[in-house]
């Protein structure tokens, strides 16, 4: 089944235009790439998708399902941590925060294993009872990236999950979600994503354009970073 079906959405908070008649679909299991400048309307269009928002005009389609019924099994990364740094709140509580459901108050021993695994993968539950004040930028993000997948979604929405990140964080989350095999979108402003085997790039300001991810058979064991691909991709520039 198709993970994602947009359709003619329009959106405005007030009165201006913030996304104009996107259509977009993602297939089960694609990993798609959001890009585009500051205020395009890229955080907008995440929200849309899981339901915080309404369309203006349009529909949105989540596994056949309106977002607000999909929740369940989509995972959310946001672009600013929601969460006070100064709370004395542990880390593992943090990554359980992702498998709680709306009524539910306690945590199964199921849940705690769920958490505990996902933090194993990540490698980040040596840190499990520590605050999340004392994690470093890039540890904090993976934080946020296990209370995502810890529900085990079919879809994660991810927004910045390199900012503020060094070089070799950025390429271990980077990684990580090219590795994964569910459906990812993934909001970027760092165009080494391009690198990566994304499979769609949607370019979002206002409207939005879809590219086929470029297959770029990179050379593994060569150097190969962004003047290059700019140098391999000003043959096809959009126009935009
Ligand atoms: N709650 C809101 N009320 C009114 N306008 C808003 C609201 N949130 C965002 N906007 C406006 O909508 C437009 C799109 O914002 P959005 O946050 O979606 O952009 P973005 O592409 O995620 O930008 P960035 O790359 O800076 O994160 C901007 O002009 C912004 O000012
Ligand atoms: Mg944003």
């Amino acid at each position: 089944m198709r993970a994602v079906e947009i359709k003619n959405l329009y959106f405005k908070y007030q009165n201006e235009w913030v996304l104009e008649n996107i259509n977009l679909e993602v297939e089960d299991g694609e990993f798609v790439a959001i890009v585009g400048p500051n205020g395009g309307g890229k955080t907008t269009l995440l929200r849309l998708m899981l339901g915080f928002l309404k369309p203006t005009e349009g529909e949105i389609k989540i596994y056949g399902k309106p977002p607000k019924e999909a929740s369940s099994f989509m995972g959310y990364v946001p672009q600013y941590t929601s969460f006070s740094l100064d709370i004395p709140i542990t880390v593992f509580d943090i990554v359980l925060q992702g498998r709680l459901e709306r009524g539910k108050f306690f945590y199964s021993k199921k849940d705690k294993k769920k958490a505990l695994e996902i933090m194993e993968k990540l490698k980040i539950k040596d840190f499990k009872d520590r605050k999340i004040k004392d994690l470093s930028g890039g540890q904090r993000q993976k934080v946020l990236i296990a209370r995502a997948l810890v529900s085990e979604p079919k879809i994660v929405l991810m927004d910045e999950p390199t900012s503020a990140i060094d070089p070799k964080g950025q390429k271990e989350i980077l990684d990580l979600i090219e590795s994964m095999q569910i459906t990812r979108v993934v909001v970027s402003h760092d165009i080494k994503i391009l690198l990566r085997n994304v499979d769609k790039i949607v370019y979002i300001h206002k409207k939005a354009v879809i590219h086929e991810g470029p297959k770029l058979n990179i050379p593994k064991d060569k150097h190969f970073c962004e003047v290059e691909l700019i140098e391999f991709l000003k043959a096809d520039e959009c126009g935009i």
